[in-house]
C-alpha cells in the first residue's frame, strides 16, 4: 500500500483515538508521520510501535513557539512536510450559563487557535514548496448547533470558517486545505463513559446508519484528502457522520426506522 509514498505528515493529537489511526494509516500507506500530542506516554508508545517512519514529539497546538519546534522536528527528521492533519481537541460539555470565559477561551485557544496556528506556520512552508495538504478537523458540531457545546460547537464552526478562507489563499499556490466533519466516533472524546457497542450503537438509533463510526473509517477519509487522489478538492467540507448531518426522522412516518 503506497498511497502515501514518499509523503510526510503532522498529524496532531495524535497519540490517541483518531489521530492514532490516522497515524497508524498513514504509516501502513507509506508516509513518515510526526505524532504530536500532549500525552508523551501514549505518543511514544505509538511511535515505537510504527518503528522508523514515525517520531513522537511533546506538543501543544495552543503554543506558537511549540508549532515552530514541531515543524522543524519533522523537517529535520523526514524533510518537507506535505500533510498536515489539526486533529488536536478538546471537548467540555456545559451550558453556555454555566461556561466561564476562561473556560470557553481554553476550548477555543486549543481547537481553533491550534488550528489557526498550523494553517499558518506548516501552511507557509508548504507554500514555500507549493505544494501540500492540510486536513482540518471541526465536527458535525462545526455544522449545527448542540446543548451543552457552546464552547466546542463555536470553535468548530470556526475552523469551518478558517479552511474555507485558507482554501482561497492557498488554493492558487498549490496548497490544498479542505475540512472534515467527524460525528459519532467510538474515541474517548466520543464514548466518554466506555459504553459496550452495543449501547453506544442505541444512541444513534435516529441516524441513518444507526452506528458509532470506527476511528479508522475518519482515518480513512483524511488518507483520502491526505494523498494526490483528492487534487482537485479544495475547500471541501466531508462529513463522516453515518448521516446524522442529512436531516430529522419524522418519527412514525414513512420511511422513519421501525417503520
Ligand atoms: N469522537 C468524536 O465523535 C468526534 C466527533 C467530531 C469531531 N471530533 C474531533 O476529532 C478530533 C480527535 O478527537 P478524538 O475523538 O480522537 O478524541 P481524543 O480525545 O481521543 O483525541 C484528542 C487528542 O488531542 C490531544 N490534545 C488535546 N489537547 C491538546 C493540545 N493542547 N495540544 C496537542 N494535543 C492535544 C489529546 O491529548 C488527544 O490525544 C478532535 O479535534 C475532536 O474534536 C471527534
Amino acid at each position: 500500500m503506497s498511497r502515501l509514498k514518499n509523503k510526510v505528515a503532522i498529524v496532531t493529537g495524535g497519540a490517541r483515538g483518531m489521530g492514532a489511526a490516522t497515524a497508524r494509516l498513514f504509516v501502513a500507506e507509506g508516509a513518515r508521520v510526526l505524532i504530536s500530542d500532549v500525552l508523551e506516554d501514549d505518543g511514544a508508545k505509538l511511535a515505537a510501535e510504527l518503528g522508523d517512519a514515525a517520531r513522537f514529539v511533546r506538543h501543544d497546538v495552543s503554543d506558537e513557539n511549540a508549532w515552530h519546534a514541531t515543524l522543524a522536528q519533522a523537517v529535520d527528521a523526514f524533510g518537507g512536510v506535505d500533510v498536515l492533519v489539526n486533529n488536536a481537541g478538546v471537548l467540555m460539555f456545559k451550558t453556555l450559563a454555566e461556561t466561564s470565559k476562561a473556560e470557553f477561551e481554553r476550548v477555543i485557544d486549543i481547537n481553533l487557535v491550534g488550528c489557526f496556528l498550523g494553517v499558518k506556520i506548516v501552511g507557509q512552508h508548504m507554500l514555500g514548496r507549493r505544494h501540500g495538504s492540510i486536513v482540518n478537523v471541526s465536527s458535525v458540531d462545526g455544522m449545527k448547533g448542540a446543548n451543552g457545546l457552546g464552547a466546542y460547537a463555536a470553535s468548530k464552526w470556526g475552523i469551518r470558517g478558517l479552511t474555507r478562507v485558507a482554501a482561497m489563499e492557498y488554493g492558487h499556490k498549490g496548497v490544498r486545505v479542505n475540512s472534515i466533519h467527524p460525528g459519532g466516533i467510538d474515541t474517548a472524546m466520543g464514548n466518554p463513559y466506555a459504553e459496550a457497542r452495543a449501547e453506544l450503537n442505541k444512541r444513534y438509533a435516529m441516524v441513518p446508519l444507526q452506528r458509532v463510526g470506527e476511528p479508522e473509517e475518519v482515518a480513512r477519509t483524511s488518507l483520502f484528502l491526505a494523498s494526490d487522489e483528492s487534487s482537485y478538492l479544495c475547500g471541501a467540507e466531508i462529513a463522516i457522520d453515518g448521516g446524522m448531518l442529512t436531516g430529522q426522522y419524522y418519527v412514525g412516518f414513512p420511511g422513519a426506522p421501525g417503520i
